[in-house]
């Protein structure tokens, strides 16, 4: 999905190369025992679904990624980040539109395909359905979630 994106894009091909590799870290450690996330990611407060991808961030850093924007992208792929550059929100939408989830399956598969002409659209629907679920697991929000919301929805005013 995100090399069609990436082409229908124009991007070339070094920044292509920044989403595959924040993709392919993004779940490295999404199996992981909890002892393991938690020795890959002690610093990191919430529930042990939230902590696999700051694990992810901290081996792909052992392991030599060194790009800001593609640790970022791991690291908070399940909250969002209001800082983000292009690959955190490629990975944001990626991770909830990647085919193979059954529940509302015609109206993700339309959002992957408008996310290459409308991707700060397609951004704002992903994010709805993602802090929407995140708000009903009865969880606080955590900040770095807030404030992408809010950097998403901001008005001027
Ligand atoms: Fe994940």
């Amino acid at each position: 999905m995100v090399m069609q994106w990436a082409e229908a894009m124009g991007v070339p091909d070094s920044e292509r190369n920044r989403w595959l590799r924040a993709v392919w870290l993004h779940d490295a450690m999404r199996d992981a025992s909890s002892e393991e996330l938690n020795e890959w990611a002690s610093s990191s407060p919430g529930p042990v679904e939230l902590k696999h991808g700051p694990a992810s961030a901290a081996r792909a850093k052992a392991e030599g990624e060194v790009d800001r924007g593609v640790l970022d992208a791991v690291r908070y792929h399940s909250l969002g980040l209001a800082e983000w550059d292009m690959v955190g929100r490629v990975l944001y939408c990626a991770d909830y539109l990647e085919p193979g989830r059954e529940a509302q399956a015609d109206e993700r598969a339309d959002m992957a395909r408008r996310f290459p002409r409308d991707s700060g659209g397609v951004l704002r629907e992903v994010a709805r359905a993602r802090v929407a679920r995140l708000v009903a697991s009865g969880w606080p929000l955590p900040e770095p979630t807030v404030r992408f919301w809010n950097s998403l929805f901001a008005r001027a005013s």
